[in-house]
């Protein structure tokens, strides 16, 4: 559970992992429409779209966790005004990402005709094949793939910050248990 000054397992859990296998897409992503047509690029598309659809899963399971377990550690005071609406603006701006960018992916497959193999089973969203409709959501999943890096930046950005300018325990409180050599950033915000 998430207390007043630190994050839970769980919540960190679903960051990192999630954090993990998102930065995989999308390099994943950019690489594999870059490639020659090959058995090779189809392989990656296949697991591409494998993994987009286990990180969907996770997110709706941490979107639901988020939602029963309301505590949630409040802003340091080493936050601006501005800071603080910036961070809360991305944080939710990524959350709305983390559920276009799997979704956008999955649409534009299954209106393109093109099969999502999940473990051997076929799928699939159950819609008419349509073109149009299909590159509508293939415009929207190629331009948020840059909204989520440029969100990424600003968000790795600002934790990097907090942690080397700040010096306080934003991006602490967010790893599991001091696993570097410490910092001494929680001394200072005790
Ligand atoms: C695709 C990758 C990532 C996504 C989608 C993501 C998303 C998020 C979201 C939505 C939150 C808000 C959590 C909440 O309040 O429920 C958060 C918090 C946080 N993230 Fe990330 N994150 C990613 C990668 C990273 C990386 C690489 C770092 C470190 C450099 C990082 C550091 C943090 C920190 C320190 C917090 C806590 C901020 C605070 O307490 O105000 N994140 N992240
Ligand atoms: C969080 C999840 C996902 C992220 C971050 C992500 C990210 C990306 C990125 C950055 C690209 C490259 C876009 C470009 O420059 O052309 C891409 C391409 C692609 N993605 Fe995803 N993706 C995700 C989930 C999915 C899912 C669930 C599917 C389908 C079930 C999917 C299907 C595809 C396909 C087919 C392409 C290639 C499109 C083309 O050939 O132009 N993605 N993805």
């Amino acid at each position: 559970m998430n207390s007043e000054n630190k994050y839970g397992f769980v919540a960190k859990f679903f960051h990192w992992v999630i954090a993990a296998l998102i930065i995989g897409l999308i390099i994943a992503g950019l690489y594999m429409t870059d490639m020659e047509a090959s058995d090779n690029k189809w392989e990656l598309y296949n697991l591409h779209k494998l993994f987009g659809v286990i990180v969907l899963g996770l997110i709706i399971f941490r979107i639901i966790w988020k939602i029963l377990n309301k505590g949630k550690p409040a802003m340091l005071d080493t936050y601006s005004k501005a800071e603080r609406i910036v961070a809360a603006t991305v944080h939710g701006m990524l959350y709305i990402m983390m559920l276009v960018m799997p979704l956008s992916g999955w649409l534009m497959s299954s209106f393109g005709g093109y099969s999502v193999m999940f473990f051997g089973i076929d799928i699939m969203l159950p819609v008419e094949k349509d073109k149009d409709i299909g590159t509508i959501f293939h415009e929207i999943h190629n331009i948020g793939g840059s909204v989520f890096i440029i969100l990424l930046t600003l968000h790795i950005a600002g934790a990097l910050k907090h942690h080397f300018i700040d010096k306080d325990i934003t991006l602490k409180r967010m790893l599991p248990e001091c696993p570097i050599k410490c910092c001494g950033n929680c001394e200072k915000n005790k």
